[in-house]
């Protein structure tokens, strides 16, 4: 597929399209630090200059060291940005729900509220977003029905003032992937990242010390794997790897002591293109040193007494579990 993609001249055309329909207008774009959302605003920086203002929201729901490394990113790329710290706002609106579509739905909206209030201060007219394919295919934008609403689509709401411009409308992954090299840009290996963050990992409420657990989690399975990358104990990463929270307290023994704690899920798929995906095979020895770094790790070992690794193809499950 890659090999019929040309980059340069997707690039080209995008740049020329974009500086066509933002024309003198000022536009605004939600960054991520991920590959979908940097590609598209180095596509209409290219296109509009600094009259792309770039907005980096802060959920509460990044990676452990994420925004710190995502904000130095963008200075280093010369994007005309703005960081907005929003976590306690999302925990606040978040209090007490627990169904998935709505959690979605709460964090999709408030996203785009977010925005608009960053916009009004900036006179953007438009709204740049780096929506792919199976962002909308999946949100039930071809003939399938909703399967989740993604973050980017289903949290619109329908009085958003601004004019959308998405330059990556009809790009799968593995493009967007070879425009970013096309690029230079530095995280175009980076694996992908929901726009919910670790929202969607940590299932059930949405407490600060909840998604903490679930941070730390994620970080150690990015860790191990990386370093049995490195070591020859795995020929490369998997395509995505995370955990999961999974909101079912189990039995456990602690000493001579019942325990009652927490289970974490691990999870690593090798994908295309994230319509479909399958469970990776990770040697056993990784996952054991995946499972007692959790299970050991001093912010952990007090909630956390049970590991699993989800070995679910994509269909019938999804890659996250929310
Ligand atoms: P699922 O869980 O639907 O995920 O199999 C497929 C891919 O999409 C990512 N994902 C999202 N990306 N906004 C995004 O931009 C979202 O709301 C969202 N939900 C899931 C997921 O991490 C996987 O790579």
């Amino acid at each position: 597929m890659e090999m019929l993609f040309d980059a340069e001249e997707f690039v080209k055309e995008a740049v020329q399209k974009a500086k066509d329909q933002v024309g003198d207008a000022h536009a605004v774009i939600a960054v991520s630090g991920g590959v979908d959302s940097t590609v598209a605003a180095e596509i209409v920086k290219e296109a509009v200059g600094d009259r792309l203002h770039a907005i980096y929201v802060d959920t509460g729901f990044m990676r452990k060291g994420e925004s710190e490394e995502t904000e130095a990113m963008y200075r280093r790329m010369g994007l005309n940005l703005t960081v907005v710290h929003a976590a306690d706002e999302y925990f606040e609106a978040l209090d007490g729900v627990t169904e998935p579509e709505q959690k979605r739905k709460i964090i999709g909206e408030k996203f785009i509220r977010i925005f608009e209030r960053e916009a009004k201060k900036t006179g953007a007219t438009f709204l740049v977003q780096g929506t792919i394919a199976p962002d909308w295919i999946e949100s039930g934008g071809g003939n399938r029905d909703t399967i989740k609403s993604h973050h980017n689509v289903g949290g619109l709401p329908d009085d958003m003032e601004m004019e959308l411009c998405e330059p990556l409308y009809d790009l799968y992954k593995d493009e967007v992937r070879a425009v970013a090299r096309y690029q230079g840009i530095e995280v175009a290996e980076r694996q992908p990242f929901p726009g919910p963050g670790l929202a969607v990992r940590v299932i059930g409420e949405l407490k600060p010390e909840r998604v903490q657990i679930a941070r730390e989690a994620c970080h150690i399975v990015e860790t191990e794997l990386e370093k049995a990358v490195e070591a020859g104990e795995m020929t490369e990463l998997p395509w995505q790897y995370f955990a999961v929270l999974t909101n079912t307290p189990t039995v456990g023994v602690q000493g001579d002591l019942r325990a009652y704690g927490e289970t974490v899920a691990v999870r690593a798929v090798q994908s295309f293109d994230a319509m479909t995906a399958q469970a990776t095979e990770i040697p056993w020895k990784v996952l054991g040193r995946i499972s007692r770094g959790i299970t050991n790790h001093p912010d952990l070992k007090d909630q956390v007494n049970r590991v699993v690794y989800d070995i679910s193809d994509k269909p019938p499950a999804t890659v996250e579990w929310e």
